[in-house]
This record gives C-alpha cells, sequence and structure tokens, in this order.
C-alpha cells in the first residue's frame, strides 16, 4: 500500500465517511469544511462508527487508532490541498458550487493530484472542464454509509488519464471497495437504474397499485432486494431523488425520468424521507 494524503472536501454524511475509510486504510486525511460545526459532528459520529465496529468485531482495535490517529480536521481547504496526493470532493450537489471549488483547487494543488468528485448525478466532464488539468480529474462515487457499504463506481470522461484511473483503483483497493467503472453520462450506472425502480414505485403507490409496504415487499422477497424502493427513497431523501429526476429528465429525455405527481407534492409538503421524520413512511 502506497503513503497517500487525502484531503476530503465537505464533511457531510458521505464526506466523513469517506474521511473514515481512508484514515483506516492508514492514509493521513484530512477532512475539510467550512462549517466547524460539521467537522464536529463528523468527529464524533467517525469515533461512534469505530467504536461500534469495535465492538461488533467487524474493526481491529489497531485499526480504530490507526484511523483515530490518521485523522485530521481543518476550516481552509487551501492550507491542505497543496501537500494533497488525493482531493476528494463530497460538498454540496450543485454544478456551479463545485466547478468553482474545482477551479480553486486546481490552483493549489501539486501538478500530479487526482482530484475525485462524490457528485451522485451531475457531470463530471462539467467540473473538469473548470480545472486546469481535466485528465487528473475523475469521479469517485461512494455510496452511504461508506463504511458499509463497499461499492465505489468510478467514472471517467473522456478526459481522464489512465495514470489517474490506476491511481483511484488503489485507493479503492487500500479501502477495501469493490470497484465498477462507468463512462461519464448522466445519472452513471447506479443512480440512473436505481431511479428508474424508485421512480416507477412511486408512480404505482400513486395510482393505488399496492400499499407502500406491500409494494417494498414485492421486491425484497420476490427479488431479494434487501430494502424495498420506497423505504430506499425515504432513507436517500425525496428531495435528493426529485432534483435528480428532474435533471436525468432533462439530459436524457426519457420520459421514465418525469418526477411522479406523488414525489412532488410530498417535496412541497416537507415529507422529505427519515431525516423529516415522514417520507413515503413516518419515521
Ligand atoms: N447523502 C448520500 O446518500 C449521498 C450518496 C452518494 C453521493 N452523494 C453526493 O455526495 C455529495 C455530498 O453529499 P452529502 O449528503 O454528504 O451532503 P451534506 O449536505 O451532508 O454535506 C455537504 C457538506 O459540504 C459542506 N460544504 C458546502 N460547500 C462547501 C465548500 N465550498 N467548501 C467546503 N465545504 C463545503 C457543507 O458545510 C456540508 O457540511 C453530494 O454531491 C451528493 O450528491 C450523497
Amino acid at each position: 500500500m502506497a503513503e497517500q494524503r487525502v484531503v476530503v472536501v465537505g464533511a457531510g454524511v458521505m464526506g466523513r465517511g469517506i474521511a473514515q475509510i481512508c484514515a483506516m486504510a492508514g492514509y493521513s486525511t484530512v477532512l475539510t469544511d467550512l462549517s466547524q460545526s460539521a467537522l464536529d459532528d463528523a468527529l464524533v459520529v467517525i469515533e461512534a462508527n469505530l467504536d461500534k465496529g469495535v465492538a461488533r468485531g467487524k474493526v481491529a482495535p489497531a485499526a480504530r487508532t490507526t484511523a483515530l490517529s490518521q485523522l485530521s480536521t481543518a476550516t481552509d481547504y487551501a492550507e491542505a490541498a497543496p501537500t494533497a496526493d488525493v482531493v476528494i470532493e463530497a460538498i454540496t450537489e450543485d454544478l456551479d458550487v463545485k466547478r468553482r471549488l474545482f477551479a480553486h483547487l486546481s490552483e493549489l494543488v501539486r501538478s500530479d493530484t487526482v482530484l475525485g468528485t462524490n457528485t451522485s448525478s451531475l457531470s463530471v466532464t462539467r467540473i473538469a472542464e473548470a480545472t486546469k488539468h481535466p485528465e487528473r480529474v475523475i469521479g469517485t462515487h461512494f455510496f452511504n454509509p461508506p463504511h458499509i457499504l463497499k461499492l465505489l463506481e468510478i467514472i471517467v470522461t473522456p478526459q481522464t488519464s489512465d495514470t489517474t484511473l490506476e491511481r483511484v483503483r488503489a485507493i479503492g483497493a487500500d479501502t477495501g471497495r469493490e470497484m465498477i467503472v462507468v463512462k461519464d453520462s448522466p445519472g452513471f450506472a447506479t443512480s440512473r437504474l436505481g431511479l428508474v425502480l424508485g421512480l416507477e414505485a412511486i408512480r404505482m403507490l400513486q395510482d393505488g397499485v399496492a400499499s407502500a409496504e406491500d409494494i417494498d415487499r414485492a421486491m425484497e422477497l420476490g427479488y431479494r432486494h434487501p430494502m424495498g424502493p420506497l423505504r430506499l427513497t425515504d432513507l436517500i431523501w425525496l428531495d435528493t431523488r426529485l432534483n435528480i429526476a428532474r435533471y436525468l429528465h432533462e439530459t436524457l429525455g426519457a420520459e421514465q425520468f418525469r418526477p411522479p405527481r406523488l414525489l412532488i407534492e410530498r417535496v412541497a409538503a416537507g415529507k422529505l424521507g427519515k431525516k423529516s421524520g415522514e417520507g413515503f413512511y413516518r419515521w
């Protein structure tokens, strides 16, 4: 395993998880966020995850110690970025905001630093175009929560270099990932396929085909999905799914991504899923 210095930008749900698995791999990891309280929360969650892992025998006590000793936090990524081998971005899902960040990062980093984005649907090519070295930009799509879900969806643009891809594969291997490589296209593989099922389940509920529980049980028991599409939508958040549906409907022009009326209504009513206490289920 090569020594790596990783900077993660954004310490929300995803950034903290990505930082955790990088630190567990023994990488020197700096987790950064504009918000000090996001960093404080992230450290609490990471430590709790590690403690739970040790208690369940999934994490060796030594790995917990390594992770905590390798991890540091900062409110300004500009200080850490110049020493990074890899920067992984996990900030808000907004193309302009991400493009601005990548433009700034490409001014700060070394000439061989890899820049990964954790976007779940946006164009990696458009993000790369904001930088001086698009060949070093790549999609590094981790799944929530990263310490449990092992998939790493790697997204390559027409300009991503082979060296960049190989370096990300090495990070994936060190952090215990199972990897797939996908060409940059709207929704990649995971969001595009997952959304079709989720939106169709919502349309079925809207049409009164079956209850939310029975639609979910259809996929859990009939197709061995660990979780039905409506419960999953509650966990992913309804507003997130609506935004991605709108984006895929617009970019792919395919009717199956047209947001169902029921989804639009629930989001407008503030029923956003587990985080708001109610989505398709009460939590
Ligand atoms: N939540 C998920 O299940 C999930 C899964 C896969 C991918 N993603 C993607 O990961 C990314 C992050 O999602 P999240 O759910 O962790 O978001 P989040 O809202 O939980 O966290 C985002 C964090 O980024 C910080 N931030 C925003 N702008 C910043 C900037 N310019 N510099 C530094 N910090 C900044 C915010 O303070 C916040 O703490 C998004 O692109 C999202 O689409 C999310």
